[in-house]
């Protein structure tokens, strides 16, 4: 079966084909982080605009780069949420509109069972069941997963997501937006230059006895911090690495915490956050001593993207052949553990 996947939750379309039993065919990425870097973060009404611009086009460019016609699709998987609602309702609406017109099924994904199901596209990928840390611009969850849909809530964020304190710190240092990327290139540097950083920041709620997560006093403390000095590029370099520290130390630890509590030896890291090379670094080092594997996307499908949608519209298919919801509705807000009930109503 063919699957044409549709995502437009945020500020990237992206399309993508992917095969049943071929694997990915073809993807496209359209990113508007240029258009809303002006702005410092993502103006909801200028991303819908730009999707409807953008939508048709990769459509077109995947199916000729899968060597594919309209007709030869067996159905569309879109993101139906969470996400900005007017982002989501374009591609919604144009996988009603065309799984009406081709009279193919339309299905409607969580986009952060994307995200948890990505690492399955490449080669080396994990067997369910595993554990799943999933950051983002707009979520921080540890999950325990067992199958497509069968989903244990065991942490998670309980202000901030870590994509968004990334997002926020950059801001307070004046670098630009997104603020991941910004902020990893200047640990990086500092990192490198081997200077030892003075600058302690906390980690919030390491010994909270759970595991949830907390990220906005971390941004409070970088205030703080930043109040304190005058900001030059060393100083810039040194509080993005005490930040990154902060982060990765608490991520780390909390996803080894959820892999002892669990019993698990397979841990799944997904969304933005997972491109970031110390991060990866640190939970391969702490995984390895527990004896546990962890798995990434490749670093194309880290991000947001049309395959890893494709990907779990295929999966949920091939669980329920006769899956289709052809609706037109979105879910701006929706938790991934009750996506089951939702997706009976
Ligand atoms: O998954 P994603 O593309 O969109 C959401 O669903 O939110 O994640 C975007 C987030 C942004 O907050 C961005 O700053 C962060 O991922 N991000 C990174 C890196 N690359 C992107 N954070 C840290 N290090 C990176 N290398
Ligand atoms: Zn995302």
């Amino acid at each position: 079966m063919f699957i044409l996947g549709i995502e437009t939750s945020c500020d990237d379309t992206g399309i993508a084909v992917y095969h049943t039993t071929r694997g990915l065919l073809s993807h496209a990425l359209y990113s508007q982080t240029a258009m809303h870097s002006d702005y410092g973060g993502v103006v909801p009404e200028l991303a819908s605009r730009d999707h409807i611009r953008r939508v048709l086009p990769l459509v077109k460019q995947t199916l000729s780069e899968a060597s594919l016609e309209l007709k030869s699709l067996n159905a569309i998987a879109y993101t139906q949420g969470p996400g900005l609602a007017g982002a989501l309702l374009v591609g919604s609406s144009f996988a009603a509109a065309l799984s009406f017109a081709l009279k193919i099924p339309a299905i409607g994904i969580h986009h952060l069972e994307g995200h948890l199901l990505s690492p399955l596209l490449s080669t080396n990928a994990p067997l369910f069941p595993f554990v799943a840390l999933l950051v983002s611009g707009g979520h921080t969850q540890l999950m325990e997963v067992h199958g497509v849909g069968r989903y244990k809530l065991l942490g998670e964020t309980v202000d901030d997501a870590a994509g968004e304190a990334f997002d926020k710190t950059a801001k307070l240092l004046g670098l630009s937006y997104p603020g991941g990327p910004a902020i990893s290139i200047l640990a990086d540097k500092f990192s490198k230059s081997g200077k030892v950083s003075s600058f302690t920041l906390p980690r919030p709620m390491l010994h909270s006895g759970n595991l949830n997560f907390s990220f906005s006093g971390l941004k409070t403390a970088v205030l703080t911090l930043s109040n304190k000095h005058k900001i030059t590029q060393e100083i810039q370099e040194e509080i993005a690495y005490a930040f990154q520290e902060a982060v990765v130390d608490v991520l780390t630890q909390k996803s080894m915490a959820a892999l002892t509590q669990t019993g698990l030896n397979q841990l799944v890291v997904a969304g933005g956050v997972s491109a970031n090379c110390q991060l990866r670094k640190n939970l391969s080092k702490y995984a390895e001593k527990i004896g546990a594997t962890v798995f990434y996307p490749s670093h194309e499908f880290c991000t947001d993207n049309g395959a890893m949608i494709a990907l779990a519209g295929a999966m949920r298919l091939q669980e329920k052949p006769q899956l289709s919801t052809n609706s037109f509705t979105v879910k701006p807000r929706w938790d991934l553990e009750a996506h089951e009930m939702l997706s009976n109503e």
